[in-house]
C-alpha cells in the first residue's frame, strides 16, 4: 500500500497516476481503506497521509509480512464464518485442486470449534483464527504427528515474537504461566490408509483482556502475559512461517522422530504427574517420554501405558491441575 510507506502527505494526483486510477477512485479506495479501519487523514491540496498502523488482519496485511514459500500463498480472507476448519472442508469439498498450503482466516468466528466437541469462543478483533489446509502424503493414523508439529510451531513463534517462555500441555495446548493462550484444531479426511487433506486449525488469543467466567481461571492472552498490544497480522505470519519450516522437513523426510526432542523440551508434561483419561479409562502416573508416533508415555504405579489422544492435566507449581 503506497501510504505504508511514506511519513508525509501524498496527494491524490500523486496516487491516481501511480495505480492508473481516477481522482474519484482514489477517494473511493481511501474511503475503502477508512472503513476497514485504516486511519488516514486527508489535507486539501495535500491529500493523504495514513496516521498509525492499526492492529488490522486482512489480505494485503497478511500477504505483505509471508515470506513462505507455499503456505499462505492462497490466503483467504473472511470478516465472519462460523468455523475456519468447516470453511476449510468446504473449499476442498468444493475444490479438490485448491492449493496445498492454502490459509483460511477470519476476524470473528461464530461457531469455533475447540477439540472433545468443545467450543472455541472467538470474538472479533481480539484473537486469531485461521485453518492451513495441506495435502501431506501420510497415514490417517500419522496424522496426531502434524498437531505436534503445529504446537511446537506455535511455541516457536509465541517465543519469538514477545519473548514470553510458553509451552505445550500434551498434544497441543499452548501454555503461559499455567493459561491456555492457543488451541489447534486438527480434522482429516482419508481413504482407507492414505490422507486426502488435513485441516490444521489454529486459535490463538493475543490482544484478548479478559476472558467469560468458565474460562477465566484457564485462559490468558499474549497481551495480558506481555503487557504490549500486538498487531493480529505479525502474529499469524510468524506462527505461519514457523510452521513451514518445520512441515517441509515433516513432508520431505516423513521422520517424526525428528521433532521428538524439540518438542520434549516445550513438552510441559514431561516427567510430571498427570491424570490421563482415555478411551473411557482414567489413570495417574509420571510421564516418562514421547513415542515415535507422538504418544505420551505414562508411567504408572504397575504398568507403563501409551496413549495417542485423550485429555491429560497438567500439575502446576501451587499443586493444582489444569
Ligand atoms: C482446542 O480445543 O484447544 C482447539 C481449539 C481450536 C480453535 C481453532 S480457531 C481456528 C480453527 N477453527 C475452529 O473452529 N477451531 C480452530
Amino acid at each position: 500500500m503506497l501510504l505504508k510507506g511514506s511519513n508525509d502527505f501524498i496527494s491524490g494526483e500523486k496516487i491516481g497516476s501511480t495505480l492508473f486510477i481516477s481522482r474519484a477512485a482514489v477517494c473511493k479506495n481511501i474511503s475503502a481503506l477508512k472503513k476497514e479501519g485504516y486511519n488516514i487523514e486527508s489535507a486539501t491540496n495535500k491529500g493523504y497521509l495514513l496516521i498509525d498502523d492499526k492492529d488490522i488482519v486482512n489480505k494485503f496485511e497478511l500477504e505483505s509480512r509471508l515470506k513462505t514459500e507455499f503456505i499462505g500463498k492462497n490466503c483467504l480472507f473472511y470478516s465472519e464464518l462460523t468455523s475456519t476448519n468447516d470453511q476449510a472442508k468446504k473449499i476442498v469439498n468444493e475444490n479438490t485442486n485448491i492449493e496445498n498450503g492454502t490459509v483460511v482466516i477470519t476476524e470473528k468466528q461464530t461457531n469455533g470449534k475447540g477439540r472433545q466437541g468443545r467450543n472455541w469462543v472467538s470474538p472479533e478483533k481480539s484473537g486469531v483464527y485461521f485453518s492451513i489446509i495441506l495435502k501431506p502424503n501420510i497415514t490417517p493414523m500419522e496424522t496426531p504427528q502434524i498437531t505436534l508439529i503445529t504446537g511446537i510451531a506455535v511455541a516457536n513463534a509465541i517465543n519469538k515474537i514477545t519473548k514470553l517462555k510458553s509451552g505445550i500441555k500434551w498434544p497441543n495446548d499452548v501454555i503461559i504461566n499455567g493459561k491456555k493462550v492457543c488451541g489447534i484444531l486438527t480434522e482429516m479426511t482419508a481413504e482407507v490408509d492414505k490422507v486426502k487433506y488435513v485441516i490444521v486449525g489454529i486459535g490463538i488469543n493475543v490482544n484478548n483482556d479478559k476472558f467469560e467466567n468458565i474460562i477465566k481461571d484457564k485462559a490468558t492472552s499474549l497481551k495480558i502475559e506481555s503487557g504490549i498490544n500486538l498487531k493480529r497480522a505479525d502474529v499469524i505470519a510468524a506462527v505461519i512461517e514457523e510452521f513451514e519450516v518445520l512441515y517441509k522437513i515433516y513432508a520431505d523426510k516423513k521422520d517424526f522422530s525428528l521433532f521428538i526432542d524439540r518438542y520434549k523440551k516445550l513438552c510441559l508434561n514431561m516427567n510430571k504427574q498427570v491424570k490421563a483419561v482415555f478411551k473411557d479409562r482414567q489413570i495417574t502416573g509420571t510421564v516418562c517420554d514421547i513415542g515415535q508416533n507422538g504418544q505420551l508415555i505414562i508411567k504408572t504405579s504397575n504398568d507403563t501405558v501409551s496413549i495417542i489422544s485423550g485429555e491429560v492435566s497438567l500439575t502446576l507449581k501451587d499443586g493444582k491441575y489444569i
